[in-house]
Order: C-alpha cells, then structure tokens, then sequence
C-alpha cells in the first residue's frame, strides 16, 4: 500500500534514518515567542487562543515559519479533553491549571456527540493548518495521556506527587479504572478526528508517568495507552503513534514500548541515549532528548549537548527534541542555532 504521509518525520516513524535528523520541539509554539504572545493578547487568554480556530492555527505555523521545524503541533492543551468531559478548566495568571475536579466517573459525559462538538475547534484548526502546510512538513496532532488527565482532573491541577489520584487508584481500583477507561475513550476519539482532519502523526503525552510504582505504571500508564493506540488504529490503520511515558524507568520505557508497539518513543532528558539507542533503538524510532535548560544556556553547553546526542543516535531512525517542552525564557536564537547545528554536523 502507497505510504500516505511524506514528511520526514514520518519517514523517521516508518523506520528509516535520515541525516540530518527531523527536528521539532515539544511546546514549540509558546511565550518565548514575540509573536506568539502578541497573539495571546489579541486573542485574550491563552484558553481563547485554543477554542479559536483561525488564531490556534496562526499560532501553530509561528514556530514553522520561523525556524523551518520539520513538524508543526497542532496549538491546543491536553486539558481541551477534561473540558469535554463536562469539567470546567480555567487558567489564571502563573498559577497552572486549574480543572473542576471529578470524585466519581459517573460525573463525566460519556457522549460522544457531544465530545466532538466541545473539540470541534481543534479538527476546524487542524484543517487549517493541513491546508497551509508544505507536504514535506508533518502535522503533529496530541492528547494526553489517561493517567496524567486523571492526575489533574482528581487534584484539581498539578501536583507534586499526585497522591490524590494515586490514593483513588489503591483504594478503589475498580472506579479508578472505570474513570481511565472514559477518559482512554475520550482521548481515543479525540485522536482519531485528529487524524481524520489532517493529522499526520499523534503523540500521547504522558507527563506524570515518572516515580509510579511498578503496579501503577502498568495498570495506570501501559494498558490504557496500549487500549487507546489499539481502538484508534482500528479506525485510522495509517495512524503513527509517538508515546511519552516522561519519567518512566529504563524498564518501564521498554515494557511500555513492547506493550503499545508505538511508531517513536519521546525520551525524557534523564535517560541516557546510548542505552536507548541500543536497547529500544532496533524496535522504534527515538525522539528526544535534550535538556530543555541547555537550550536555555545556549553557547558551548549547547554545542556539546546537540554534538553528543547526534554522535549517540547515528544510525538509529531518530528525531531530535528536547526531553520535556521548551521553557518561556528561552532566548528565540538559541533555538534557531539549534536547527543550524543539527541541520550542520555531519
Ligand atoms: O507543543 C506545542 O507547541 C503544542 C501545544 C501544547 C500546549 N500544551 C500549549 C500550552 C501542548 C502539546 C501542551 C501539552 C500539555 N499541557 C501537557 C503535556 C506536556 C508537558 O509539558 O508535560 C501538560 C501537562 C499540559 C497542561 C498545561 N497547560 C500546563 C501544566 C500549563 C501551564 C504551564 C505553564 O508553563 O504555565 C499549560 C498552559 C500551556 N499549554 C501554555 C502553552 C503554550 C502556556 C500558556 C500561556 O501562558 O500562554
């Protein structure tokens, strides 16, 4: 069958390795972007700048248009699914996220219909873009991952040890289950449409995958990712998955690889390349994983990261990014002389 997507990153996700590498950036479209919070204040709030599709779509190409990434991410939050659900979401000033918490799955809304219709402006986004986007550029469509949705929607937002929904899950194992399983439903939908209006590639973020036990991580992270990324390739079979289990264990990234059998893995920056080039790399593309704070620092610092990672992945079908999303006070030339190096060495 003719492959139907042709970007580079997507030929990285069919095994190939190119030379250079693909370069995208997690949170590519952001506050260390003039224009992106020139945007943000025209559109009002970083949550209008989501549910409105004409401005999330000018804002997700800002970052392609100005360092030629070879991807662009559709602009949106993982939170847009807890707002399906039927949870309030709001964000104020600094403060993180804020999400109407949820004590019992029967609060959620198990309608599809009205799902889609809440989502409605990330597809009409995504279309947009598609539309824009030269077909060398792949088009990353996202959702987080159930156990880190669950994390917020139980605390009500972030938290240092997310010891509420990890009560909930020892406590009550069957409700806890119950609630992943509405939210893996919610999420599976919400991909599939993605990948309908234009998607090229999804990635399941998993933020809050570090520090679980081994019975969470399984139970809580591995099957309800390995659900999702089953129902949506049964509706997408061209669906290219890359998973982010950020944090896991060394073993906990290879018994989550074996388990989804995802397209790339998303390296979190505590791994050691070298060890996952060499135990994950025969078995899925690797992105990732440069510390977010060398591109803060720049100059030699980053010299040397970019130097070593390209050294450590040669050979293997790789894309470089960072290990978690670029931070705001990222100096714009340090990003644009990270595309230059990649792009450079040999
Ligand atoms: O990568 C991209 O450019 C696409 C856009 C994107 C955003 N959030 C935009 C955003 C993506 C992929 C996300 C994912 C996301 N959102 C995650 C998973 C990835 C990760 O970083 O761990 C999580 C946990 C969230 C939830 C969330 N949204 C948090 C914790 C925050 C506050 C963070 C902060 O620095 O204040 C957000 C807000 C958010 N999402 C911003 C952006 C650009 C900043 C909003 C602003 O002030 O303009």
């Amino acid at each position: 069958m003719a492959e139907i997507v042709s970007g580079k990153l997507s030929s990285v996700l069919n095994g190939h390795s190119c030379e250079p590498p693909p370069i995208w950036l997690m949170r590519q479209a952001g506050r260390y972007l003039p224009e992106y919070r020139e945007a943000r204040a025209r559109a009002g709030s970083f949550w209008e700048l989501c549910t409105n599709a004409a401005a999330a779509a000018e804002v997700t190409l800002q970052p392609v248009h100005r360092f030629d990434f070879d991807a662009a991410i559709i602009f949106s939050d993982i939170l847009v699914v807890p707002h399906a659900l039927g949870k309030a979401v709001s964000f104020e000033g600094g403060r993180g996220p804020r999400v109407e918490t949820t004590r019992s799955p029967v609060e959620l809304c198990r309608d599809a219909g009205i799902w889609a219709e809440r989502l409605a402006p990330v597809y009409d986004a995504i279309g947009r873009v598609a539309a824009a986007l030269p077909k060398e550029k792949d088009l990353i469509g996202f959702a987080g991952g159930p156990w880190t949705l669950a994390t917020y929607m139980v605390e009500g937002g972030a938290s240092l040890d997310q010891a509420a929904a990890k009560l909930w899950a020892y406590r009550n194992k069957e409700s806890f289950g119950e609630l992943l399983g509405i939210i893996g439903a919610c999420v599976a939908a919400h991909l599939c449409a993605q990948l309908k209006a234009g998607a090229t590639v999804v990635q399941l973020f998993d933020s809050w995958a570090g520090g679980l036990s081994e019975t969470l991580f399984r139970d809580c992270v591995i099957t309800p990712s390995r659900r999702i990324m089953q129902e949506v390739r049964k509706n997408v079979p061209h669906a290219k998955f890359i998973g982010f289990p950020r944090g896991a264990t060394q073993q906990g990234y290879l018994e989550y690889l074996e388990a989804t059998g995802v397209d790339a893995i998303s390296l979190d920056t505590a791994v050691l390349f070298a060890w996952a080039a060499e135990h994950l790399g025969g078995k899925t593309a690797l992105q990732g994983n440069l510390d977010p704070l060398a591109l803060v620092a720049g100059g030699e610092a980053l010299r040397d990261a970019v130097h070593r990672l390209l050294a450590d992945a040669k050979g293997t079908p790789h894309v470089v990014n960072l290990g978690h999303g670029i931070l705001p006070d990222t100096p714009v030339e340090n990003v644009a002389e990270l595309v230059e190096l990649v792009r450079s060495t040999r």
